[in-house]
């Protein structure tokens, strides 16, 4: 379970005033009341039942053996959290999941291409509405080298759609070509969908055991919904609040381990699209360390005190190695010999908290066992209850996006596409 610890924070998260305030906003989520109520479906993931997982993985089993990789096309919220997952799980995702999609980059699709000559590929294509530029494209693309291999026929049999149970041009296409499909519910926007077969499926096909991902996540969920004063998942979004309400303007999440990098990605969706709007939001930020000490350091030391830093970190690594004694000591390093990098790790982290809250940040710090299916499970449920909080605290509704679209409608602009003036 995740534990907190805060430092330097200097606004009133520990009223009695304000403690209530944020339940009664988790409140209303729960109860499913107020803005964005038809998108709370993210509430029920962790209750997906047993036969469900149980086809999910019996689908990727199938993956794994007539395959060399998975090729998964999809962006933001349909990408993000698998990619968040298998990055994380290291020990249990063995099999190869290849990403695409998530940009227009030609050379990236380019070298993707390339990289799959000589390999067999099964494609996951995953996009809610089923009409998103990038995916589109990089399905296109992806779907024509299985035709040229297989034909047609055989082609469908090796793509997985997921998507809208009923609007949408793939969904359209899955009927048509006879595709396999598994469905994101409606009621499930594509960053709160890392639970839903948007996230479990590349995972399973990963060989990450999602039941206990799951089951992570419903251990959490209980936990994190409690109405009570000590919640800590409370005390962090009512943190973001109100050092948002006194000026503070960033968020940067400082994740001590590297296999966390994509995790810091998909809360920076998650926290940016919920948040930002009307003019309010923490920016997400994140950082990786320690290598981004040596980027991002000077700044998070001494710049401009408009931060909270939220440091997540494991107490213990899933492997580790020990520092081996030298007799001759040239590069000095005895002193940590026989210590292992898991434990130099953890005392960088200590060191660090230490030296950002004298200097003068805000500090929370979330810390966590292990990485392992189940606690990021909980994470995952941890981080979008916080989001959904501060959203209904800020008074913006975190469960819609309409800003996305501008850059949609002036891209398609000039693309000339049909219909967009
Ligand atoms: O969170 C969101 O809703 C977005 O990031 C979407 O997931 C992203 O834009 C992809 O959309 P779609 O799944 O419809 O292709």
């Amino acid at each position: 379970m995740i534990s907190l610890e805060a430092y330097n924070l200097k606004v009133a998260c520990d009223r009695d005033k304000e403690i209530s305030k944020a339940l009664r906003a988790l409140l209303s989520i729960l109860e499913r009341e107020g803005e964005g109520s038809n998108m709370l479906g993210w509430l029920d993931l962790p209750d997906t039942p047993e036969p469900q997982l149980d086809t999910l993985t019996k689908a990727s089993i199938r993956i794994r053996d007539e395959n060399d990789c998975l090729v998964v096309v999809g962006i933001g919220g349909s990408y993000l959290g698998a990619k968040a997952a298998i990055e994380a799980l290291p020990e249990e995702a063995s099999f190869p999941v290849i990403f695409a999609g998530n940009s227009l980059s030609p050379g990236y699709h380019d070298r993707l291409m390339s990289s799959l000559e000589g390999k067999r590929f099964s494609l996951c294509v995953i996009s809610k509405s089923g009409t998103t530029t990038e995916p589109a494209i990089a399905f296109r693309l992806l779907r024509n080298k299985l035709i040229e291999r297989h034909g047609r026929k055989e082609a469908s049999k090796r793509i997985i759609a997921i998507t809208d149970a009923e609007k949408g041009a793939l969904r359209q296409m899955a009927r048509s070509e006879q595709i396999l499909t598994f469905t994101i519910p409606e009621n499930v926007g594509g960053r709160f969908s890392v639970l839903s077969p948007v996230g479990l499926f590349p995972c399973a096909a990963a060989g990450i055991p999602v039941k206990e991902m799951i089951e992570g996540s419903s251990a959490a969920l209980k936990k994190y919904t409690a109405a009570v004063k000590d919640n800590i998942m409370i005390r962090y979004a009512l943190t973001r609040y109100l050092l948002h309400k006194s000026g503070t303007a960033v968020e940067v999440l400082s994740a001590f381990h590297t296999e966390l990098h994509y995790f810091c990605e998909w809360w920076k969706q998650l926290a940016g699209e919920s948040e930002g709007k009307d003019g309010k939001g923490l920016f997400p930020a994140s950082a990786v360390m320690t290598t981004d000490l040596h980027s991002l350091g000077q700044l998070l030391q001494q710049g401009k005190r408009n931060l909270l830093e939220t440091f997540l970190v494991a107490e213990r690594p899933r492997r580790d190695i020990v520092i081996p004694e030298e007799a001759e000591n040239l590069d000095n390093l005895n002193y940590i010999a026989g210590r292992s990098l898991g434990h130099i790790n953890y005392k960088a982290f200590e060191g660090t908290r230490a030296a950002h809250i004298d200097g003068g940040i805000p500090v929370i710090s979330l810390q966590l066992p292990s990485i392992t299916p189940a606690s990021l499970g909980e994470l995952f449920i941890f981080f979008e209850l916080s989001v959904a909080v501060t959203g209904r605290l800020l008074k913006v509704n975190p469960f819609n996006q309409p800003g996305v679209d501008e850059y949609k409608k002036r891209m398609f602009k000039l693309l000339g596409k049909p219909g967009v003036s």
